[in-house]
């Protein structure tokens, strides 16, 4: 039986803010309090109440202490009461839910009638609409927009977890009923990306699993777009609702959590598929494994009193040799650690693992080897106490960290207390050519294979970067205005523009935004690799794009042309374009001046090349300047007079 995983599942971006956000409110006060439970999940929140965190229906008993403002965010009233009655307040609203209040906010002063697309029961509708003074209209659906009187401004958003095709049959519903509309799509893509996932998986196995809260809007509808693809689907809350037929003749597996379903959680529910199946396939082999290796343990505890194979005990180290080290543990003679048990990474000095006089823990592998010594490993007994934590980090989800230590075939070897394997195709977002550059770095990784009886520990940096890459992408997206200014990294350079990082999403800088002087090819002026200043053009929340410009952070040539070159000078420039009405005349880079026909000579001129050719340089008499148009018109017949007056 495979287990697939969907490629999004679990807590969003806004949840897992809103959690780390109360978490940290409760190590710093005892009275915490969110108003609702701060997600539907009744595990988290149980969790959650043994930090500390109560949820609260309403503010009127609570006198004191801290109000954690959960994801869905409030009304501004209620953020008001809070004020007043003097409590501390942690406002963990998702700043996608946010800028869906300030949107409503901003249209009902400017006098739009805000109309909300979403369900009117949602605490997170009842936030927005209380940003309205309780103006704003909801609308749950197009058959309800039907009924909607007309209005001369309309301005309409959506709960962030409404289907689009929803949205938008609202939207076509009220643009004949206003003379004015107002659209701003407020979805969040992370609901979006979920369903998306969810219904590409349950195409590819034989059953859905679907984990989260029986009360979750989000994971009642995930449950319900799986089991429209056909695939029999199960929606649980914990492991503990699992029943091993429903995996009977099954081969693949999907499973998938709502929004509002912790790492852990699925985690917990993944080991318990795994059991369920190991149940009915490994049971006998198991047992006679088990029976052998007591059969053993007996034997050896028969060999060395007191101290049996595979315990781990604390010693001292009293000798550090050139391929040994002797520790002291108590027993009839030192027991001895070979240098290749002294530590999960290549050794040579056994100066550099331990030193004279220090207490370590071994783990005893032999109790007498052919000269009669104890034989231990501080390796092993390292290896040992690590795993307890990397089982926890794996079943979390948690990041752990490692120094690479070598480079393997088909990946790195990386010393987290025990040797784990980092595939060369996990180590980071793109392709890496030389893994060697990671030797005696720190990385940050997460376990995504776990077998502590190998043991055997596999490792993925990409998906921590990966994880950190889409948070970021989140925060921007959240974050970032029209018309700021952005620190980024020159991605690529294409024909029609470069992408420019500007962490976590690339915004592409169109070469006609690159320069006030026409660009031919972008690596006329950047390079891949570059950090760059870019002006925001414009940002495409529902498409995540971002328009960016370059020449906007640089002093425009035009401005000051009327300074530069002041009517009745004479200026140097080179001939770039012959048109049919004159020659145009690069003055400085983005600015060209025409010298027209009739102010080429003095004789009647047909052609501009009859006078000027492209590339030559020519002085000329500046008649007139208009910056703000853009024009310059020059003269050579006056140049050329002025000069032969002077002569
Ligand atoms: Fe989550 Fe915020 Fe979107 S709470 S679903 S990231 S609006």
């Amino acid at each position: 039986m495979e287990i697939l995983v969907a490629r999004q599942a679990g807590f969003c971006f806004g949840v897992k803010r809103a959690i780390k956000m109360a978490e940290e409110a409760a190590g710093q006060d005892k009275e915490i309090y969110s108003l609702g439970p701060l997600i539907h999940n009744r595990q988290v929140v149980a969790k959650l109440s043994e930090q500390g965190i109560k949820p609260v229906d309403d503010l009127k008993d609570i006198h004191s202490g801290t109000m954690v403002i959960r994801s869905h965010g409030v009304g501004a009233q209620v953020l008001e009461d809070i004020e007043a009655k003097g409590l501390k307040m942690v406002d963990a609203t998702c700043p996608f839910v946010k800028k869906a209040q300030q949107l409503a906010n901003q249209l009902q002063e400017e006098g739009y009638k805000v109309v909300v697309v979403g369900d009117k029961s949602h605490p997170e509708v009842t936030g927005i609409v209380g940003w309205t003074r309780d103006q704003a209209l909801v609308l749950e659906n197009a058959e309800e927009a039907k009924g909607v009187t007309r209005y001369n401004k309309i301005g309409i958003l959506a709960q962030t977890t409404q289907p689009v095709e929803n949205f938008l049959a609202v939207v076509r519903e009220l643009a004949g009923r206003c003379q004015e509309l107002r659209v701003f799509n407020t979805i969040c893509h992370a609901t979006g990306e979920r369903q998306d996932a969810a219904v590409e998986l349950a195409n590819k196995v034989d059953l859905m699993i679907v984990v989260g809260g029986t009360n979750s809007a989000n994971t009642q509808k995930l449950a319900r777009l799986c089991r429209d693809t056909g695939t029999p689907t199960y929606h649980i809350e914990t492991a503990s609702e699992l029943e091993s037929q429903w995996f009977r003749g099954k081969e693949k597996i999907g499973l998938t959590a709502g929004a509002s379903t912790p790492d852990w959680i699925i985690e917990e529910v993944k080991e318990k598929m795994t059991e369920l199946k190991d149940m009915e396939t490994n049971q006998p082999e198991n047992v006679e494994e088990e029976v052998k290796s007591q059969a053993d343990y007996m034997a050896e505890a028969l060999e060395f009193r007191g101290v049996r194979r595979g315990d781990v005990v604390t010693g001292t180290i009293v000798q550090v040799r050139d391929d040994e080290v002797l520790v002291d543990i108590g027993a009839k003679s030192e027991a001895v650690i070979p240098l290749r048990e002294l530590s999960c990474s290549p050794c040579d000095d056994a100066c550099q693992v331990v030193q004279l006089g220090q207490t370590v823990e071994v783990m005893i592998l032999k109790v007498e080897d052919n000269e009669g010594r104890i034989i231990c490993s501080k390796q092993k007994a390292d290896a040992r106490k690590a795993l307890g934590g990397l089982e926890q980090a794996f079943q979390n989800g948690e990041i752990i960290s490692g120094r690479v230590t070598e480079v393997v075939k088909g990946g790195l070897l990386v010393d987290v207390g025990v040797r784990a394997f980092l595939p060369a195709s996990h180590v980071d977002r793109r392709y890496v050519e030389k893994l060697d550059q990671f030797v005696g770095q720190t990385v940050e990784a997460k376990i995504i294979e776990f077998n502590p009886a190998k043991p055997r520990v596999v490792l993925s940096r990409k998906q921590v970067l990966e994880e950190k890459a889409v948070q970021q992408k989140q925060e921007l997206l959240a974050n970032i205005k029209e018309g700021e200014v952005r620190r980024g990294v020159v991605r690529r350079l294409t024909n029609f523009g470069a992408f420019v990082d500007l962490g976590g999403i690339d915004g592409l800088l169109h070469v006609s935004e690159m320069a006030w002087y026409r660009v031919n090819h972008p690596s006329e002026i950047l390079n891949e690799g570059d950090e760059i200043d870019v002006y925001v053009l414009g940002i495409d929340l529902s498409k995540e794009k971002i328009s960016l410009g370059l020449k906007q952070v640089i002093p425009n040539p035009w401005d000051k042309v009327e300074e530069k070159f002041p009517v009745g000078s004479v200026v140097t420039g080179k001939v770039v374009r012959i048109a049919p009405f004159g020659a145009f005349v690069e003055l400085e880079p983005g600015v060209d001046g025409l010298i027209h026909l009739s102010q080429l000579s003095d004789r009647r001129v047909a052609k501009a090349d009859e006078v000027v050719q492209i590339g030559q340089v020519v002085k000329a008499k500046v008649i007139d300047v208009k910056g703000q148009d853009k024009r310059i018109s020059l003269s050579l017949k006056e140049a050329e007079d002025n000069q032969a007056g002077a002569e």
